[in-house]
């Protein structure tokens, strides 16, 4: 499969539009694996899953399978999950707890930094084999950095720091990590994956998109509409029935009360589009206030205001991130081939927060990322839809325009659609995309 050239890259974005080869053409896909994938800082997992010397989770930067494991020395590594001498996957679970790795096939075994400690019938290997030789290992990641507890790895072993690739996108990740009273959250339940025929990018450009709801989830907002409020008044019902109305919210309200900013590097966040009545019970709710008195007795009555005012929904960290505080939700996007993608959805527990607060957290993943939720189904319709209907030349050029010429400078080095409905954060991942893609 011939690279295309970076002109030809280059001249695949136009001022609000992208060809349609970006979510269709293999040739595209394998340079982004490269390009993107191989040089950006990737999100791999969460220090909470990893508390303890040899503790390890499975993930993936692009396609290469990667595990996060905690070493004896205290430190994080994300090492290539593959053997050395075939090339065997080492590491089979999930997750789990280690003092070494092994390999299924003919026993070579690997510290927990991906170094080559233990090769079984040395004798037979021919002189040239030295075991020491950094060639043998399973390759650690260059360069591992975490935020607040969040981990990500770069293949890349230059390029810029991890803060600086965020910029002021650590302030999602501080809104997320403040409403803990005790300043620190764990990953707890367990993981929903979920898989779709379209591509990688379709994913991130729809959490931000609050053009879709109105049509995509009709079908549930009529359901939930339909529902008679006495059946469900508390708690995981309530929950559903409340997210599912609000996203039949009036075209007015989506245009002019979300807000959309964007950030260097296509990175994004969506304004909350619900209020403490619509969806969080907050002033009724006593398990709400019980919480936010912990938090007002850790940090005091003015920071847990000036907590509660950050309003956001999700936060795209591109190329492979999105999370949102409200109900401590995280997905991680896999790329597995043009037009097959995984999501990995997790749930976050507050800690020094009711338990009820957690509950909440379960009962609102069920409803948008759980494998039977009447939400998530519409969007992987969709993305199955637009996936298939990228592959037919026809309507050559994608309209990403929305919003094109109002959008504006946020005041803080962004842009923010004055349009709540603007594609600015699609048309912004483009311009990160055009970086690494066509870029030196
Ligand atoms: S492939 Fe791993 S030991 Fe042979
Ligand atoms: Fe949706």
């Amino acid at each position: 499969m011939p690279e295309p050239t970076r002109d030809e890259i280059a001249g695949l974005v136009r001022p609000g539009r992208v060809h349609r080869r970006v979510y269709a053409d293999p040739a595209i896909f394998e340079t982004e694996m490269e390009r993107i994938f191989g040089r950006a800082w990737v999100y791999v997992g969460h220090e909470s899953e990893v508390r303890a010397p040899g503790d390890f989770v499975r993930t993936r930067i692009g396609r290469r399978p990667m595990v996060m494991v905690r070493h004896e020395d205290g430190n994080i590594r994300v090492i290539h999950n593959q053997c050395a001498h075939r090339g065997a996957m080492v590491v089979a679970k999930d997750r789990g707890s280690a003092k070494q790795f092994e390999c299924c096939y003919h026993g070579w075994t690997y510290a927990t930094d991906g170094r080559l400690i233990h090769v079984p019938l040395r004798h037979g290997y021919p002189a040239h084999f030295d075991p020491d030789d950094p060639g043998t290992a399973m390759v650690a990641a260059p360069r591992v950095d975490s935020y607040r507890g969040f981990v990500f790895a770069s293949l890349f072993a230059d390029g810029p720091s991890l803060a600086d690739f965020l910029g002021y996108m650590t302030t999602s990740f501080d809104d997320m990590v403040d409403r803990s009273p005790d300043d620190e959250i764990e990953v707890a339940g367990g993981v929903f994956k979920h898989a779709y025929d379209g591509n990688w990018k379709l994913y991130l450009e729809n959490l931000c998109d609050a053009a879709h709801p109105i049509f995509v989830h009709r079908s549930s907002i009529d359901a939930a509409r339909a529902q008679d409020d006495s059946v469900h008044t508390t708690g995981a019902g309530e929950i559903a029935v409340r997210q599912m109305r609000q996203n039949g919210a009036p075209h007015e309200f989506w245009r002019e009360q979300v807000g959309i900013w964007t950030y260097p590097g296509g990175h994004a966040f969506l304004g909350d589009y619900h209020d403490d009545e619509k969806l969080v019970a907050a002033s009724g709710d006593p398990a709400f206030a019980e919480y936010l008195a912990a938090l007002e007795a850790q940090k005091g009555a003015e920071e847990t205001r000036r907590i509660m005012e950050v309003t956001r929904w999700n936060s795209n960290v591109w190329p492979n991130l999105s999370f949102m505080s409200q109900f401590r939700q995280l997905r991680v996007v896999h790329p597995i081939a043009v037009d097959r993608t995984e999501v990995h959805t997790y749930a976050f527990r507050l800690k020094g927060a009711p338990a009820k607060m957690f509950e909440d957290t379960v009962a609102f993943a069920n409803v948008t990322n759980g494998t039977g939720s009447p939400v998530l189904t519409d969007d992987l319709e969709t993305y199955g839809r637009i996936g298939s209907g990228v592959t037919s030349a026809g309507a050559e050029w994608i309209e990403v325009g929305r919003g094109y010429e109002t959008d504006r400078p946020d005041g803080k080095g962004g842009v923010e659609g004055v349009d709540s409905t603007s594609e600015v954060y699609i048309r912004n991942m483009y311009d990160a995309w055009l970086g690494y893609m066509a870029g030196p």
